[in-house]
């Protein structure tokens, strides 16, 4: 294969590979057929290193994730990550759970700003649960903030209460650098599409609410040319559902943003299909810090791996291409191929419906992978 990058990048790439859990090996390889080919086609050094993360890590060492492991992903310019988590390691106590593996990293990487964009193919119209006149080109991009809130609030823990009782707590605390660096990170990313922020609180209930919502107007002020608009989560939830075209960028808290993001995802038809990228700055394409990730799990009911959709994952690497490499032509490019799989019929068992037979994650990867090659062809044709 030619390579076609105009400056040929002279240091390597590093890349920190951790696949994880339950499908995660199999997505990942997958992925890194994918990134192979880039590698030949933008002429890149990928330097990449595997590691173990979540139960992986704990049968191997006894934790979620090893203070070496945390270190390469700190010296990586990226780190490349499958799922974790499975019913082996659900009755481990939270702080040695596996999802303590991506929660580490995302502290230690200072990854604050979490993007998830939840964009419908059109092929798949018909595989979202609304109907297609209502979820046609939808597209929202959530920035989640995800290195602070109720995920990591002290004090928490189970105790027993002076008339005996068990009694839970977390504590959903925000200081104002927290929100507001969340806030900037989708103002500058509004800035990049059509220039609307929906900020999501329950600032009817929450103190938190009540400061991020300040805050929000407050960073708001600095963006005049954006559109500023606040919605309780209950409602966004329920606007997402009734009416998803109404949004461009919706930025909100660590634990909203979770749930507001499975919701997006499968608007679009799949959890399968969508990617995300988490970064530690407020502007995606200055250089810095970066961890890609399907926004699905681990899906330990999935019997046979060689059947996952790698999808999700192989567009977390374009997200990759993208943020960390500064290649958007090249995000373009697999996004396209991407898009030409589905176009072909091709479905695996997440996405397949009616008379779809599905095909297996390996076969989804070998057509992405000759879309590559007859697109970049054409492209090469034209010039
Ligand atoms: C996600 C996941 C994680 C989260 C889990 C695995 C800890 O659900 O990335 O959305 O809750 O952040
Ligand atoms: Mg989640």
């Amino acid at each position: 294969m030619v390579a076609v990058s105009d400056s040929a990048m002279t240091s390597p790439f590093k890349l920190l590979v951790l696949p994880g859990d339950g499908i995660g090996p199999q997505i990942l390889s997958e992925t890194l057929r994918v990134v192979e080919w880039f590698s030949g086609y933008l002429g890149v050094d990928f330097q990449i290193h595997q590691d173990l993360v979540g139960g992986a890590s704990i049968d191997a060492h006894g934790v979620p994730i090893s203070d070496a492991t945390v270190d390469l992903a700190l010296q990586s310019n990226a780190v490349l990550f499958g799922a974790v988590g499975g019913p082996k390691w659900d009755d481990l106590a939270r702080s040695d759970r596996p999802e303590m593996g991506i929660l580490r990293l995302r502290q230690a990487l200072d990854l604050y700003a979490n993007l998830r964009p939840a964009v419908c193919f059109p092929e798949l119209a018909g595989a979202s649960s609304l109907r297609p006149e209502i979820i046609d080109s939808t597209d929202i991009l959530i920035v989640r903030e995800s290195t602070a809130g109720v995920y990591f609030g002290t004090p928490r823990g189970i105790e027993t209460d002076s008339n005996g009782f068990r009694r839970a707590i977390d504590t959903q605390a925000y200081n104002e650098a927290e929100i507001s660096r969340a806030c900037r990170c989708a103002f500058e990313i509004a800035r990049q599409r059509k220039n609307k922020v929906c900020s999501v609180d329950k600032a009817n209930v929450m103190e938190t609410g009540v400061l991020w919502r300040r805050v929000a107007n407050e960073v708001g002020r600095e963006y005049p040319d954006v559109e500023l608009s606040h919605m309780y989560a209950d409602n966004c939830a329920m606007q997402l559902l009734r009416a998803p075209r109404q949004f461009d960028v919706i930025v909100t808290d660590n634990l909203f943003g979770d749930i507001l993001s499975d919701e997006a995802a499968a608007l679009c038809g799949s959890l399968g299909l969508l990617p995300s990228a988490t970064l530690n700055r407020v502007d995606p394409h200055l250089p810095g810090k970066a961890l890609y990730e399907p926004i699905h799990g681990s899906a330990p009911d999935i019997s046979d791996v060689t059947m996952a959709n790698p999808i999700a994952t192989i567009l977390s690497f374009g997200m990759c291409l993208n943020y960390s490499m500064n290649k958007p032509e090249a995000t373009g490019l697999l996004n396209r191929a991407v898009a030409r799989a589905l176009a072909k019929g091709l479905r695996t068992a997440d996405i397949a419906s009616g008379a779809d037979e599905p095909v297996s994650g390996v076969a989804m990867t070998d057509e992405i992978l000759s879309g590559l090659d007859e697109l970049a062809g054409q492209m090469r044709e034209a010039n």
